[in-house]
Parts: C-alpha cells; sequence; structure tokens
C-alpha cells in the first residue's frame, strides 16, 4: 500500500445533522434493559466499560443461548492471530431457532410469512418448520449425510431453501450457500473447494417474472465435481428437469416414508465446530471460503439482533437481502430465529411487477422492522415518493441499511418517505468475515446521515495509519478492530495462510479492507475498499474474477477490471480488455465479452463499461496496477508510480 493513498479518503464530514432518539425509544430499549443491569443509563459510559469487561458481556450474551454443555473459558489465543472462543462449549445453533422454542409460546408463532415471486404466499409456524427440518434432516441422514460433510445448497429465496440450511447445520454437516444468481461455474468452483457431497437445489425459479433454471445450472456445475454424491431437488416450479438416475433425488421422493414426527436430535457441537463456509470475493485470486463456527457465531448473531434491531415479541420484522449472502445467514435464518420474532422471506424482486412491490409487501405484512441496501433505497428513490405514498407504512418502527455506504440523500428519503420522518435508521457495518454487525448504532442512540456511527459494545474500532497508530478526529485512514469478537471467522477454508493477510497487512489488528473517517463528534464514516474488491449493489467481486473470467475467452489476452463511481449501484465493473494477435475490436466483440462474463461469472459481474486497449499500466514486475487505471478513469492524482513500469 502507497504512502499516500490517503489523499482521496482523507476528509472532514460536512455532515452536520443529527437525529437524535425519543425519550419513548430509550425507555423501551433492549440495549436500555441490558445497560442498567450492569449500572447504566448512557450508550458511551457503557460501552468504555465494554471494552474493559468484553468477556463478561459475552458471557451474558452466551448464557441466553441454550448450550448443551457450558464453557469452560471465554477467550483464548490460541496461536495469534488464530483465537476460540467460549471454549469447551457444546451447542448447536438449530436448536437454539427452534427446539428451544418448542416450549414456549412461540412455538405456534409464525416463523415465516413468504410471498413469490409471482404473489402467491404461505407461512409457516416455528413448529412446522421445526417438523420440515427435521423431516429433512432425516432425509439427508438416510442419504448418508453427518456431522463434517459439507453440503451446497443453491435455492431460490423460499421457505425450503431455510429448512434445507436449517437440516444441515442440525446435523452438525456444513451449509455453503451458493447464490442462485451466480453462474454453473461459479458453483462449480465452491463445491469444489469445499470438497461438497451433497447439492441441494430446485428445479427453477421466478426473480422479476425471469425463469431461472437452477437445476440446468447445477447439472452443469456438478458435471465437473468428483465429490458430488447427490443431488436433492425441490420442486418448486413444476418445470420438467432431467433427473440422473442413482444422483439426483426429489425433495418429495427423499421425505416420502418420512413421518410428521421424526425427531433427528441436534448434533451437539464444539463452539468451534463447523456451522458453515459462505465464498466471498478477495482483491487477488479465487474466492474464498470464510468459516464461521457454531458457538461464537451464535451469540454474535444474536446479541447484535436482539439489541440492533431492538427485536420483540409482536414484531414482524423484514430483511431483503438474500439467503446467499451474509446478510441472510446472520439476519433472515440466525439471528431473528434465535430471537423468536416472526420475519418476511420475499422470493422476488424490488420493482417487480410496479415500482411498489416492496412497500406493498411491507404493507400487507405489517412490517414493523425493515432491513434493505442503499442500492435497493436508490434505486426505488427514482421512480419517485408516489409510489411508497399509495401504502400504509404506519406499522415500520424501525429502518436498517447495510452492504456499502449510504450516502446522506438517500438516508433522508429512507427517513422521509418509508419512515415518516421519524423512524431511526441503523446503518449497521459488518462484512461476510466479520459474521455479524460490528459499527452500528443502537435504538438509543443518536444518528448521522451517512454514518454508521459507533461500534457496538466491546468492538475496538479505529482508524488508523499503516502501523496501526490511530490517524485522530477528522483524518481519513484504515478502519480496524483491535480485538476478536465471538462471531468473526476463523480461517479461510483450506487456505489460513489467506486468513493470516487480515491481521498482519497492518500490525497487530484486523485490517477489514476499508477507509474510513471518524469525526470531530465520534462518528465513523467508512468510505468504501481501498483494495480492488469491487461493490456492485452492495455485492463483493473481486476483479480478479471477471479478468479471469475474460482471459478464458479465446479473443483475450489482458484485462484489468476496476471498480467505478455509480449512483445507483454504488459502483459498476470496467474493464480494460487488450486482445490477441488477430482479433479486432468490435461492438459484436464487446457484447460476446459481456456475455461470456454472464455466464461464466453471473449477472452480477457484467461489466457496464468495456473498452478495448493496447496496454495496461504495469509494475516491473509484471503485476496490473489497477489503482493507476482507476485513478486515471477518475480523473483523480495517480499518486505514486514509483513501481510503475515504463
Ligand atoms: C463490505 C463487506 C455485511 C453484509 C453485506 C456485505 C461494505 C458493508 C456497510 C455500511 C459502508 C459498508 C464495506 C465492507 N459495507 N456495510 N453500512 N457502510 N460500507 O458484506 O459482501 O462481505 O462486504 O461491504 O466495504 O468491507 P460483504
Amino acid at each position: 500500500m502507497s504512502s499516500n493513498l490517503f489523499e482521496d479518503t482523507d476528509s472532514i464530514l460536512s455532515e452536520e445533522r443529527i437525529f437524535p432518539p425519543t425519550q419513548e425509544m430509550v425507555d423501551n430499549a433492549n440495549i436500555t434493559a441490558y445497560m442498567k443491569s450492569k449500572g447504566f443509563d448512557e450508550y458511551e459510559a457503557f460501552y468504555k466499560w465494554s471494552l474493559e469487561n468484553r468477556y463478561e458481556y459475552w458471557d451474558d450474551m452466551a448464557k441466553e443461548l441454550h448450550w448443551f454443555e457450558p464453557w469452560q473459558k471465554t477467550f483464548e489465543w490460541t496461536e495469534k492471530p488464530f483465537f476460540k472462543w467460549f471454549v469447551g462449549g457444546k451447542i448447536n445453533i438449530v436448536y437454539n431457532c427452534l427446539d428451544r422454542h418448542m416450549e414456549t409460546d412461540v412455538r405456534h408463532k409464525v416463523a415465516f410469512h413468504w410471498e413469490g415471486d409471482g404473489g402467491e404466499t404461505r407461512s409457516i409456524t416455528y413448529e412446522q418448520l421445526y417438523v420440515e427440518t427435521n423431516r429433512l434432516a432425516k432425509g439427508l441422514q438416510n442419504l448418508g449425510i453427518k456431522k463434517g460433510d459439507r453440503v451446497a445448497i443453491y435455492m431460490p429465496a423460499i421457505l425450503e431453501q431455510i429448512v434445507a440450511v436449517l437440516a444441515v447445520a442440525r446435523l452438525g454437516a456444513v451449509h455453503t450457500v451458493v447464490f442462485g444468481g451466480f453462474a454453473a461455474s461459479a458453483l462449480r468452483d465452491r463445491i469444489i473447494d469445499a470438497e461438497a457431497k451433497l447439492v441441494i437445489t430446485a428445479d427453477g425459479n421466478h426473480r422479476g417474472g425471469k425463469l431461472i433454471k437452477l437445476k440446468q445450472i447445477s447439472d452443469e456445475a456438478v458435471a465437473e465435481t468428483p465429490t458430488i454424491e447427490h443431488v436433492v431437488v425441490y420442486n418448486h416450479q413444476q418445470l420438467e428437469v432431467p433427473m440422473k438416475e442413482g444422483r439426483d433425488i426429489y425433495w418429495n421422493d427423499l421425505l416420502a416414508d418420512v413421518p410428521a414426527d421424526t425427531v433427528v436430535p441436534c448434533e451437539p457441537m464444539d463452539s468451534e465446530d463447523l456451522l458453515y463456509i459462505l465464498y466471498t470475493s478477495g482483491s487477488t485470486g479465487k474466492p474464498k471460503g470464510v468459516v464461521h463456527v457454531q458457538g461464537g457465531y451464535a451469540v454474535g448473531a444474536y446479541a447484535t439482533t436482539k439489541f440492533v434491531f431492538d427485536i420483540k415479541d409482536d414484531d414482524i420484522y423484514w430483511c431483503t437481502a438474500d439467503v446467499g449472502w451474509v446478510t441472510g445467514h446472520s439476519y433472515i435464518i440466525y439471528g431473528p430465529l434465535m430471537t423468536g420474532v416472526t420475519s418476511v422471506l420475499f422470493e422476488g424482486t424490488p420493482a417487480y411487477p410496479n415500482p411498489d412491490r416492496w412497500w406493498s409487501v411491507a404493507e400487507r405484512f405489517k412490517v414493523t422492522i425493515l432491513y434493505t441496501s442503499p442500492t435497493g433505497i436508490r434505486g426505488l428513490m427514482r421512480f419517485g415518493e408516489e409510489w411508497p405514498a399509495k401504502h400504509d407504512l404506519s406499522h415500520l418502527r424501525l429502518l436498517g441499511s447495510v452492504g456499502e455506504p449510504i450516502n446522506p440523500e438517500a438516508w433522508m428519503w429512507y427517513r422521509h418517505n418509508i419512515g415518516h420522518d421519524e423512524l431511526p435508521i441503523m446503518d449497521t457495518w459488518w462484512q461476510t468475515e466479520t459474521g455479524s454487525i460490528l459499527i452500528s448504532p443502537t435504538i438509543i442512540q443518536p444518528l448521522k446521515p451517512g454514518s454508521a456511527t459507533r461500534p457496538l459494545p466491546t468492538i475496538e474500532a479505529d482508524v488508523v495509519d499503516k502501523n496501526s497508530k490511530s490517524v485522530g478526529l477528522g483524518k481519513g485512514g484504515f478502519l480496524v478492530i483491535r480485538h476478536p469478537w465471538p462471531s468473526q471467522m476463523r480461517t479461510i477454508y483450506g487456505d489460513p495462510a489467506r486468513y493470516l493477510t487480515y491481521w498482519e497487512t497492518l500490525p497487530n489488528v484486523y485490517f477489514a479492507g476499508d477507509a474510513a473517517t471518524i469525526d470531530k463528534q465520534g462518528f465513523i464514516r467508512v468510505q468504501g475498499r481501498v483494495d480492488d474488491v469491487i461493490k456492485v449493489s452492495g455485492h463483493r467481486l473481486g476483479s480478479m474474477e471477471i479478468e479471469s473470467s475474460l482471459v478464458s475467452h479465446p479473443a483475450v489476452a489482458e484485462v484489468a477490471a476496476i471498480g467505478k463511481p455509480d449512483e445507483l449501484k454504488g459502483e459498476h465493473v470496467k474493464v480494460f480488455v487488450i486482445l490477441k494477435n488477430g482479433f479486432e475490436p468490435s461492438d459484436e466483440l464487446a457484447k460476446e465479452l459481456k456475455l461470456h462474463v454472464r455466464t461464466t461469472v453471473g449477472a452480477l459481474a457484467v461489466p457496464e463499461e468495456l473498452e478495448f486497449t493496447p496496454s495496461l499500466p504495469k509494475t516491473r514486475s509484471g503485476k496490473i496496477m489497477r489503482r493507476v487505471i482507476r485513478a486515471k478513469e477518475l480523473g483523480e492524482p495517480v499518486g505514486d508510480t514509483s513501481t510503475l513500469d515504463g
């Protein structure tokens, strides 16, 4: 990293608007009750206490969950930066999501109201979810799935996707959910890396009216994976799909002889046993399998759901993310189910068939808590205020945002049009690697548009220079966390050396990859990535993935992919392509190359801009200098080019 990286990140916040909480919010908040039990009535003093008493705080949170056996030690650095939380404890996160509620009134509560792309609806109670999860767990057991096995889940946003995740975790097997919008080779690579034995998929699904043939894509992927023994197919759309004898089995056939009263006890898992692997993009190399474990992850997801979303018994909670991303893991499935809340699960897209689809879903299900993305908000903003105005959104009491910085304009629109000028917005900063929210206001804290505000209890967030020294208020720097937290990733699957880079890029701290500032009042503003990760609609893409897709095309010699600011998506992809001898630039070729990215990586990665070029700036050792390309493209100072070749 060059020394003048902060030239464009140094910034003094000009945002002056501050929105304090109402007294009622403060009085009724979950976090207030906990703070009071520790003798505090004000967040900042409580936060200071939490930094000095982090193990007491996490012990308290963990004690609210069910453990088969208690832990002996709260935290241990095994071999720095490797660590353990709740050492010796035995738990199963699914017991906490389902079994525990069978003894309380939550049993009869709706766990999920589901709405399909086409408008059909279905609701499932906690008891029904428990029954279906047990049945599928039995079915998977019959296929030979056991503790530690990896299972890939490639499904649409339907209730069975949630059942699949829970059934796998119940058995102590490890799920790797692959976003239903990814292409065959992306699915294939993830299956190969995880050495998955089984894929659970569906025939297909509709999103925004478009049919996605999941089984067909999964067949293409599985054809090139040596480890897959079976493919379970949920028949969601009654499509005719080829079924391979001996390998493929329909979900319904698998469960045909499994009675409704089947109970497959939750596998008691060590705190540090794997719960899931979720693939995400880094700056270099293939996607990395972020590893989360049962114990710490459960505690982190639970505590943050309870405090950030301030979940109460009668809430109707809706997170618009997809289960294929970490947000869906922590805040559609695990966190909400552990709190026993009623949630909404939506299969469709925000503006189909009309730009008020989301607001219509929120109105009809009487949603009280809405958690969504800046891209979603900006996208719907464009259609105008009249669309939300058609709907009664008065049930809403709390809003959330995640995935990328939310610009103050979108923040204000969200508050005004969706939050009837009074609802608090939780701008939550976290990552696939962090497992749960680390920086966010709670309902009792003041808000500032465009700022994720303050770290949650025990989270020692700071903005530092390249020696891990605090840069001080108002100065740009690297966003880091100084001490592990329970839900943090434990390693990169099969590649511990890559895990080390998170702790070794800057001395002795966890470096997240983001630039940030802390303003004079202590509000944190996250500005975006300082590495070559591109954030399209809040989703992470590695420049490498796009580049390796394109160089696999016969016409392409070399490629550089960069992210460019985009009013709607946050960033979009631009690629610079050097063609092989004998190929000429043309519009048709550009089109073909874009299609190639779509079919090899997925729609999200398709470059919005493609430029043919005869050369690319490189270091003397031959590495493409994306930073230089990006600066030139945006008309910014190019910075340190001492390593540039020629
Ligand atoms: C990256 C992590 C966390 C779930 C979804 C994304 C960016 C995330 C915010 C926010 C500013 C944010 C960061 C981070 N990011 N939330 N509230 N404000 N930036 O998870 O795909 O692992 O991406 O998303 O750049 O590093 P992810």
